[in-house]
């Protein structure tokens, strides 16, 4: 049985674009029974760039939590744990960070681009330049097979594999598991936001939370951006780059008939608000089932602690039975 391990940051709740990109596979994945699954919450990453806000990370580690269940990932079926409560994940990152240049850490794209957008210039946080040595600790410490991520995570699992391949060497012994990424299927690698930015994010405020109401789901997709020069009904309007129909392609299951719809649209004489309301209806559909057991499950928010309390137990046998081992290859174990 082959060994899944993925996570979050959690900095805010989740949104339809983690519920495509990545959420409704981790389910399936969970549900087909062929794997030992962990999901973590990643409030230690989430902290290398928050340092100064922890109530954001800490209050958002139960929405995150809550979204989880909401979704369907099961404690039953998967190990749901929280980073900062393993302990051995840092001291796992401690003999890494020995296998790893700095230079190496500069050249990871992803690592860079954040450093732009978050603005750091010369003050970047050192936890956060080395997160992705903390990422193979995540990832090592379950002798995870199979990394399931979105395509910006990449860089982070070939750094893994490097980490693997050299602690296995040097220390002649096959205790590490090479990483594999899961990466989603083209065109569902990520939802653009409402306005049509490549990228719904929390930040550019063009989101539909996986908790949003059925009314401010609706407002949403009112406000979605659609094609500027489709004026009125009658005229053709343009199916590129219009995010209705992005959003049909990706969540209504009858292709048939939004290849009718895009027909039409382009023909004229479909209305936006029209196509907007069908829309709505579709991901109404998608999403009420997920919102109502969110409200279930948020009736009782000990029970949430509870389980992560009870994932991250379980999690501290497999990641402390890991550390064991490395401690041993290394020889630092003493008193064994
Ligand atoms: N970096 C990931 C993200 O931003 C979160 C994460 C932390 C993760 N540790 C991980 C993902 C280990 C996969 C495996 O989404």
């Amino acid at each position: 049985m082959k060994t899944i391990l993925t996570g979050d940051r959690p900095t805010g709740k989740l949104h339809i674009g983690h519920y495509v990109g990545s959420l409704k596979n981790r389910v399936k994945m969970q549900n087909s029974g062929k794997y030992r699954t962990f999901i973590m919450i990643a409030d230690q990453q989430a902290l290398t760039d928050n340092a100064r806000d922890p109530e954001k990370i800490r209050r958002s580690l139960l929405q995150v939590a809550l979204d989880y269940l909401a979704v369907g990932l099961d404690p039953a079926k998967s190990t749901i744990f929280v980073q900062s409560q393993i302990p051995a994940l840092s001291e796992l990152t401690n003999y890494y960070l020995n296998l790893v240049t700095v230079s190496r850490l500069e050249r990871n794209p992803t690592v860079k681009a954040e450093i732009q957008q978050k603005h750091f210039e010369k003050s970047i946080p050192a936890g956060f330049f080395i997160y992705p040595v903390s990422q193979t600790s995540d990832i090592t410490a379950f002798k995870a097979e199979l990394v399931p991520v979105g395509d910006d995570q990449e860089p982070m699992i070939e750094q893994a594999r490097e980490i693997v391949r050299s602690f296995n060497s040097i220390y002649h012994k096959q205790i590490l598991v090479e990483p594999r990424g899961v990466f989603p299927p083209k065109g569902f690698g990520r939802l653009p936001g409402l306005d049509g930015n490549a990228k719904m994010s929390k930040s550019l405020g063009n989101c539909i939370y996986l908790s949003d109401d059925a009314d401010t789901l609706q407002r949403k997709v009112m406000s979605m951006y659609t094609d500027p020069n489709h004026i009125h009904v009658a005229d053709p309007g343009k199916v590129e780059g219009n995010m209705v129909f992005k959003y049909l392609d990706v969540f209504d299951p009858d292709k048939e008939q939004v290849a009718m719809l895009k027909e039409q649209y382009q023909a004229g004489g479909l209305g936006d608000v029209k196509i907007k309301r069908y829309l709505n209806d579709v991901l109404e559909a998608e999403l009420r089932p997920i919102r109502e057991r969110r409200a279930e499950f948020a009736k009782d928010i000990p029970a949430v602690y509870d389980m992560l309390q009870k994932g991250s137990q379980k999690a501290n046998e497999v990641a402390n039975q890991t550390l064991t081992e490395v401690r041993a290859a290394i020889g630092v174990n003493y008193f064994d």
